[in-house]
């Protein structure tokens, strides 16, 4: 943080705004907080169920741990950015045990199921809001956090397809069909998820790295046809 003031006025400028940002930016930045502690949660068991299966050495299992550290390290960066508030939050992190998927499934479909939903759509997702985020961004905190956060997620991504792929060399894959539209609306509700009041979705929040609930949506729904769409049709699946 203190590195970030030495380098430039356009820091201190970028800071300083966002002193005076609206509450509304901070709460969706203490939400963001919130699921940058979730998925590093899901990541951490992840890797661990993936890790009974194929070794702890086992390439995917190694990309999970990475991720785990990753989102902590985005959780910090959230925390910087709220501390703008006047509130400064603990870092607040237990690995706690985590069901992935639902209850019915082996332990190999909680692997897919939870490869697909956290990696193949929602970080996916992420990544392509992310983007545009960080074009819209202030130079300055906001945009370095994006920056950084974006570069993590486009590889947190890779996890999920890698996994799939390997999946698909491995088993018959159409028993997770049915669960993939679920996977989709959970993750766009959780996306646009109503955090701000009418008034306040009117308001352009992009210089503070929020989309406004219209864009988000647009960009989500472009990406799911572009690009979540096309690659699970590469293993037979469909949304
Ligand atoms: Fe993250
Ligand atoms: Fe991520």
């Amino acid at each position: 943080m203190l590195a970030l003031f030495a380098v430039g006025a356009q820091v201190v400028k970028a800071s300083s705004t966002l002193g005076a940002a609206p509450d509304s930016v901070f709460r969706i930045w203490r939400n963001r907080l919130r699921i940058e502690y979730e998925a590093a949660a899901l990541f951490a068991q992840l890797g661990k169920e993936l890790a009974q299966h194929y070794g702890k050495h086992d390439e995917v299992v190694r990309l999970c741990e990475g991720a785990e550290e990753e989102e902590l390290s985005h959780a910090k960066m959230c925390i910087e950015i709220i501390k703008y508030s006047g509130e400064a939050p603990a870092f607040n992190y237990t690995r706690k045990k985590i069901q992935l998927g639902p209850e019915n499934l082996t332990s190999e479909q909680k692997i897919l199921y939870t490869s697909l939903a956290l990696s193949c759509v929602t970080e996916t997702l992420s990544t392509a809001l992310l983007t545009e985020m960080q074009n819209a961004a202030e130079p300055g905190l906001i945009k370095d956090t994006v920056h950084q956060i974006l570069r993590d997620e486009v590889k947190h991504s890779r996890i999920g397809w890698a996994e799939l792929n390997r999946c698909h060399q491995n088993q018959n894959l159409t028993w997770v069909q049915p669960y993939i539209p679920l996977m989709l609306k959970e993750a766009l509700q959780a996306d646009i998820q109503p955090m701000l009041t009418r008034q306040e979705a009117k308001d352009d929040l992009s210089a503070w790295g929020i989309l406004s609930p219209l864009d988000a949506s647009l960009i989500m729904e472009n990406t799911i046809t572009q690009i979540i769409s096309p690659g699970l049709q590469r293993y037979g699946l469909k949304i």
